[in-house]
């Protein structure tokens, strides 16, 4: 499956989805990268690996309209079948999300439904946690809501910190994000009346 990654910052996941996929068999082909902000260090550090790259600045589009209609000709010109949210901080509407039902996935970083939203570390560490982690999920119009297809658990140790807590969650996003992928983009994992369903590939 052609795979584009959408993201807005640093790129970590996007370089661990890159890593993976360079393997033999694996379903999913990332032919693009796309970013809403032309400062994205994970821009540059695509460009190195010599992939297909666009920057599309939402603030140069009149609305949140007309920039994903930028985005989803990006997305259809270049073929593109999946599309992975690795870090994409922009909300999305329900018109793009119906576009890409079903074809769309992100990672939270934190057990959802527990701690929607931003600042999950800082969130799960004033709830008293013992345990945090990352969700991989189908996107849908309410904002980290999506069936999950896969997490991953880590301890939340006593003296930690947001940052050392997020390093911890983080090691777990880079291993989890890969194998969602692939249970998605084989046919494995699907959206199915608003649940993830797993099937024979
Ligand atoms: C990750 O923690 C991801 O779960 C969250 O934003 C962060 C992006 O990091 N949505 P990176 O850009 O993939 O390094």
């Amino acid at each position: 499956k052609r795979t584009a990654i959408l993201i807005s910052g640093r790129g970590s996941n996007m370089l661990s989805l890159l890593e993976a996929a360079r393997a033999p068999g694996y379903p999913a082909q990332i032919t693009l990268v796309l970013s809403n902000r032309p400062d994205a260090a994970g821009l540059a550090r695509a460009r190195e690996t010599g992939i297909a790259t666009c920057a599309l600045d939402h603030k140069a589009f009149p609305d949140r309209e007309a920039f994903e209609q930028a985005m989803d000709a990006a997305l259809v010109e270049a073929g593109i079948e999946l599309v992975c949210l690795a870090g994409f901080m922009r909300v999305l509407t329900p018109w793009f999300v119906r576009r890409w039902e079903g074809r769309m996935i992100n990672i939270h970083p934190s057990l959802l439904p527990l701690f929607r939203g931003t600042r999950t570390h800082e969130q799960a560490l004033e709830a008293g946690m013992r345990v945090h982690g990352c969700t991989v999920h189908f996107v849908v119009s309410e904002l980290d809501a999506g069936p999950i297809i896969a997490q991953a658990c880590v301890p939340v140790h006593p003296d930690d910190d947001p940052a050392a807590l997020a390093a911890r969650v983080l090691v777990e996003e880079h291993r989890v994000y890969p194998q969602a992928l692939a249970e998605v983009a084989s046919g494995r994992a699907v959206l199915h009346e608003g649940r993830c369903v797993f099937r024979d590939a």
